[in-house]
This record gives structure tokens, C-alpha cells and sequence, in this order.
């Protein structure tokens, strides 16, 4: 399988969302499924929005965008979404409890071949392997935000995630067009592990007074060529989002090295958790 035929992806915000999309672009016939027709419908719409934003740019001609939603479905059920596909991808949000019920589900209704992928940013792949009895097709592909736009697929294999499966996500990323990059199961992986604690660095920086927001943006983006600033880069994926990353890192990996900065944790106890919320470390409309 380069592409896998039929693909369900379960939760259909920002991330799922932005998967499910790439899946269907791709040729995969794809199954949308979130917990009820209102949030299913609604991944749908920013589906279509974002199709509509590559036809009008001439990336994408308007036969392709029909095309691609023609092969988009939804559901509300885990079970019935999951009961012909080649792999799932999970993408709902970062609770290990709720992750663990959905591959608890995922494995008693899939296929015996298929592969049962999590896009999480932290929560470990070991564990969610644990809550099957196919540990070795359980897998993490950690895809970026926007997911369209984004090239990296970050693989994470889990203590028993075998060289088939790890092999069989590799190709199906590639098959979309993305990057694939291999990591091991450890807190944060490569891509938080590393983003989080520069995060967390900008919001001590604002919080001790050593630039305005603008200037530290500025300095990171002029100074490193990024595309976006740290304090703009954390609005942009919530405040509360790298919070419990940057707890998962300290519980995980022991060190008080990743504590998140007082401030990030005043902001989103304020409920400032970025572009989401209108409010974060910037205002948006
Ligand atoms: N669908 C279609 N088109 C989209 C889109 C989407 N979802 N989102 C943006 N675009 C388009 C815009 O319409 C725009 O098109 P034109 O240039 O043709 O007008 C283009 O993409 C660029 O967008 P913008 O002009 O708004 O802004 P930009 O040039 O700054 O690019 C960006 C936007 C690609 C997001 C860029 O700022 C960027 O790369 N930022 C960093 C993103 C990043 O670091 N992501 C990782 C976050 S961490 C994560 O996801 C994982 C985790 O676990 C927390």
C-alpha cells in the first residue's frame, strides 16, 4: 500500500480536519468522524473553505475539489468508521483516557490489517498500542499545522510498533506528498520537545520584561528566519495546547527544566488561549 484506500479519521478539528483533507485530495476515500453530526459537518466546512482557497489560488482545479469531496464522508461512530478501512488516523484531543477508549474501540471493530495511527503532539504511542491487541500496528503520525501546507510527517514508533507498519505509514506520508521523519516514543517526541521549551523561553522573556511581544518576535523571526514569531507560533497552536505539552515533558522526562512559564499559565487560566479565543499573547478579530 502506498496510499491505503480508505482511510477514517477520527476527530475533525484543526488537525483532523487538515488530515482527512490531504487524504482525500490524495485519492483515498475518507471517512470524517467526530462526536456528533454538528463537529463532523463543521471539519467539513473548513475542508471546503480550504479547498476553495487552492482553487482560487490555481493550485487545485475545481473538478479536484468536487472529486475530493465526493470521497469524504462522516460519522459519528467510532466503530462503523473504522470497520473497512487500511489505517485510522486518530486526532482528537490530548486526553490519554479518551484516546485510549477510541483504539480500544478502533481495534474491535477494524480490520485485522489495518494500521491504527495518532496524530498526538505527546501522549505516548506505547500506551495507546497497550490499548489493543495489536500493539505492533499501532503507530504515531504527528502531522503539522496547517496540515496542507505543512510538509513534515513526524513517525513515532512505539515499544512494539513493528518495521511493516513503521514502513506502511512512511510510504502512505510519502504517497501525500509529505516528509516522513522518524522518532522514538519518548515525551514530546523531536518536534515539542524542542519547539515547547523555546516557547516557554519567549513567555519568560515577556514575563521578565526583557522585550515587548513584537520584539521578541521580531528578534526570532529576522534573527533565525522563522516564519512566525514564538509568542504568534503559540497563539496559533493555544496557549493551553503547549501548556500540557510542556507538563507532559516535565512529568515524562523528570526535569524541572520544562516548567511552564507562570505567565503562559495565567493566560489560559484567564481562558487567553490564542487565535482560538480571540486573545492570547496578541489580539485577533
Ligand atoms: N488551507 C489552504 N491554504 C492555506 C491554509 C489552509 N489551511 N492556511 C494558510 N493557507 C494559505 C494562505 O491563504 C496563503 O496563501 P497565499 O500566500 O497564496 O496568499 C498561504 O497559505 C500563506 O499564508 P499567510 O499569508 O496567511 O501566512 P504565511 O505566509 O505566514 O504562512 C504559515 C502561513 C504556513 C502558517 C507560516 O506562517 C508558517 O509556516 N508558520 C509556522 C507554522 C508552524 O510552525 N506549524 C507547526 C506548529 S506545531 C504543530 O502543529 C504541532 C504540535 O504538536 C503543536
Amino acid at each position: 500500500m502506498s496510499l491505503p484506500n480508505r482511510v477514517a479519521v477520527i476527530g475533525g478539528g484543526t488537525m483532523g480536519n487538515g488530515i482527512a483533507q490531504v487524504f482525500a485530495t490524495c485519492g483515498a476515500e475518507t471517512v470524517l468522524c467526530d462526536v456528533s453530526q454538528a463537529a463532523a459537518d463543521k471539519g467539513v466546512a473548513a475542508i471546503q473553505k480550504s479547498l476553495d482557497r487552492f482553487v482560487q489560488k490555481e493550485k487545485l482545479s475545481a473538478a479536484d475539489r468536487d472529486a475530493t469531496l465526493a470521497r469524504l464522508t462522516t460519522s459519528t461512530d467510532v466503530a462503523a468508521a473504522v470497520a473497512n478501512v487500511d489505517l485510522m488516523v486518530e486526532a482528537v484531543f490530548e486526553d490519554v483516557d479518551v484516546k485510549r477508549s477510541i483504539f480500544r474501540a478502533a481495534d474491535g471493530a477494524a480490520p485485522a490489517h489495518a494500521i491504527l495511527a495518532s496524530n498526538t503532539s505527546s501522549i505516548s504511542i506505547t500506551t495507546l498500542g497497550a490499548a489493543t491487541k495489536r500493539p505492533s500496528q499501532v503507530i504515531g503520525m504527528h502531522f503539522m499545522n496547517p496540515v496542507p501546507l505543512m510538509k513534515l510527517v513526524e513517525i513515532i514508533r512505539g515499544q512494539d510498533s513493528s518495521d511493516a507498519t513503521t514502513a506502511t505509514v512512511v510510504e502512505a506520508s510519502k504517497a501525500l506528498g509529505k516528509i516522513p521523519v522518524e522518532a522514538q516514543d519518548y515525551p514530546g517526541f523531536i518536534s515539542n520537545r524542542v519547539l515547547m521549551p523555546m516557547i516557554n523561553e519567549a513567555a519568560f522573556c515577556l514575563m521578565e520584561g526583557v522585550s515587548t511581544r513584537e520584539g521578541i518576535d521580531e528578534i526570532m523571526k529576522l534573527g533565525m528566519n522563522h516564519p512566525m514569531g514564538p509568542l504568534t507560533l503559540a497563539d496559533f497552536i493555544g496557549l493551553d495546547v503547549c501548556v500540557n505539552i510542556l507538563d507532559v515533558l516535565k512529568d515524562g522526562l523528570g526535569d524541572d527544566k520544562y516548567r511552564a512559564c507562570p505567565l503562559l499559565r495565567r493566560m489560559v487560566a484567564a481562558g487567553h488561549l490564542g487565535r482560538k479565543t480571540g486573545r492570547g499573547f496578541y489580539e485577533y478579530s
